[in-house]
């Protein structure tokens, strides 16, 4: 497999060597197509091809998404699909053959890279291919639409940034609530107008039911049809310690981001939305755990996360067990379940799910809704052909941001201590909201049959950030993780 990536060298080669009229051997001139590629401009009447890469999930809703556009006679196609588990991909390519249309299947995503025939990419792969995979498509000249959690620790989403504007790309991040103008848009409008007054809290709720994963006695086979090499990617190459390898790295550290940067980053990006705050936050620690049962993952079921920004905090609450033992119901807050509340002066917020968010008055009447949703591809299809970044709803900036307040949460938790519940609560007591919330979450913990004395909660390092280098203050434990050891050749450049 040659290189993925086109060096400013090779391009200036391949330029030259085309300008001087020489033959180009093959693999040169794949180098050459790609690099030509990039800034190509896309007229009105011209098609838009797509690659679709990783589609066993959240894929299908992108494959989905570009066909219905088609249908509505945009001017946009799927021309190729790729996953590292044939079984996926023999599948989706056998539908479009199907109904008669034509799709190229590929296993490595470096070969859709290399494919001058494809101007945009969608990635639904796990997190911790998202940023290598978008960075190498940028490289090649290509537009990228991203799921969210963009990244898989918090460098990884500054140098995808970076990489968006050095190579002058679209990039969307699928934080599809973003594409709710007039719904959630428009609220944040309506209270940034000063509607409610000043702003004193946003809260992200994500009370989501998250069952055990079961637990494994021992290495577990890797399925024929996947190509595990590639799909580990930059991960280490461990053995397979969980009963299913697709879906369940969510809970493990060196693939997911557990339930926080999976359902989480959607109403993390939502509150910080409301809050508007536009960097990371200058402190921040969490307080959970992994409760309720003994399975195969490491990520935290339910977790407090207390980002201290000057204005108001950001609280967001993680809630993985139901509102009682042997309940299939979860908790809710104040109407939200999946969902954000925001306090002002004169009343609050709520947005109970992706598309529409209320206004209610300090007495808790009603006295605005907004609701309604467009569609986050089509917003991304539209910036792809007028290469305005202001004309995207979630620019990789955005979901860089809203995607590392969720690393920098778990980065407090994963170098924390246990202690119990009377230590954790004499240690926050100068955060009284952050107090407030672990209170509720430690009430939902004893209905839940959940002893804090036996099994402990994690109260997580406190930890300073400074917003413009985006590095912990005297903290090389967290500073690490902001970053991992990549396994080549599978490694997200320090320099894009
Ligand atoms: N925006 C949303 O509402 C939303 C909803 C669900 C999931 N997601 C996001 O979508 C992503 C995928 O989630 P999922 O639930 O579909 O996961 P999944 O594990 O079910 O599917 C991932 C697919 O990617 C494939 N894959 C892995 N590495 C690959 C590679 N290098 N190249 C090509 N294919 C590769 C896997 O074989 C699998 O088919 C996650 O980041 C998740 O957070 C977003």
């Amino acid at each position: 497999m040659k290189s993925h990536r086109i060096t400013r060298r090779d391009f200036l080669k391949g330029t030259s060597l085309a300008a001087a009229g020489l033959g180009l051997a093959p693999a040169f001139s794949r180098t050459v197509f790609a690099a030509e590629g990039r800034g190509r401009v896309i007229g009105p009447n011209e098609e838009i091809r797509f690659a679709v890469v990783g589609f066993h999930g959240r894929g299908a809703d992108h494959i989905g998404g570009i066909t219905k556009l088609r249908q509505a006679g945009e001017k946009v196609r799927v021309v190729a699909l790729c996953d590292v588990d044939k079984e996926v991909l023999d599948k989706g390519v056998k539908q479009f053959r199907d109904k008669g249309e034509e799709v190229k299947g590929y296993t490595d995503v470096r070969q859709v890279i290399d494919d001058p025939n494809i101007d945009a990419v969608t990635i639904a792969t796990p997190n911790h291919w998202h940023a290598l995979a978008t960075i190498w498509a940028v490289q090649a000249g290509k537009d990228v639409y991203v799921e969210k959690p963009v990244s898989h620790n918090v460098s990884e989403g500054r140098r995808m940034v970076e990489a968006a504007r050095k190579y002058a790309r679209i990039v969307q991040t699928g934080t599809q609530s973003r594409s709710s103008r007039q719904g959630i848009a428009s609220a944040v409008e309506w209270v940034g107008a000063g509607n409610l007054g000043k702003i004193k809290v946003a809260r992200g709720l994500c009370y989501k039911r998250r069952a055990s994963i079961g637990k494994v006695d021992g290495p577990q086979p890797i399925p024929p049809n996947i190509d595990y090499d590639l799909w580990c990617g930059p991960a280490p190459k461990g053995p397979l310690m969980r009963k299913h390898l697709h879906y369940d790295w969510h809970w493990v550290w060196p693939t997911g981001n557990g339930d926080l940067g999976n359902q989480g980053i959607h109403e993390m990006d939502v509150a910080r939305w409301f809050l508007g705050v536009n960097e990371l936050s200058p402190r921040v620690f969490s307080v959970g755990g992994r409760f309720g049962y003994v399975d195969d993952g490491e990520t935290p079921n339910t977790l407090v996360i207390y980002h201290d920004y000057p204005g108001a905090p950001l609280i967001f609450e993680v809630r993985g067990l139901p509102e009682a033992k042997g309940s299939n119901k979860m908790d809710r807050y104040r109407g939200a379940q999946i969902g954000i509340v925001i306090d002002y002066e004169g009343g609050y917020v709520v947005v109970p799910d992706y598309n529409t968010a209320i206004a209610f008055d300090k007495d808790g009447k009603e006295i605005k809704k907004f609701s309604g949703s467009e569609s986050h591809y089509a917003n991304f299809v539209k910036a792809v052909r007028s290469r305005k970044v202001s004309d995207l709803h979630a620019d990789i900036l955005e979901g860089h941001l809203s995607s590392a307040l969720c690393h920098t949460g778990n980065t407090s938790y994963r170098i924390g201590h246990q202690l119990e519940p009377d230590e954790i609560r004499e240690r926050i007591q100068d955060d009284p909201m952050a107090e407030e919330a672990c209170q509720r979450a430690y009430e939902h913990l004893q209905i839940n049959e959940v002893d804090l004395l036996q099994t402990k909660a994690t109260l997580g390092m406190v930890l300073k950030m400074d917003p413009k280098t985006e590095r912990f203050e005297g903290n090389d434990q967290a500073n690490a993780l902001l970053t991992r050891d990549y396994r080549k050749p599978f490694v997200v450049p320090e320099k894009v």
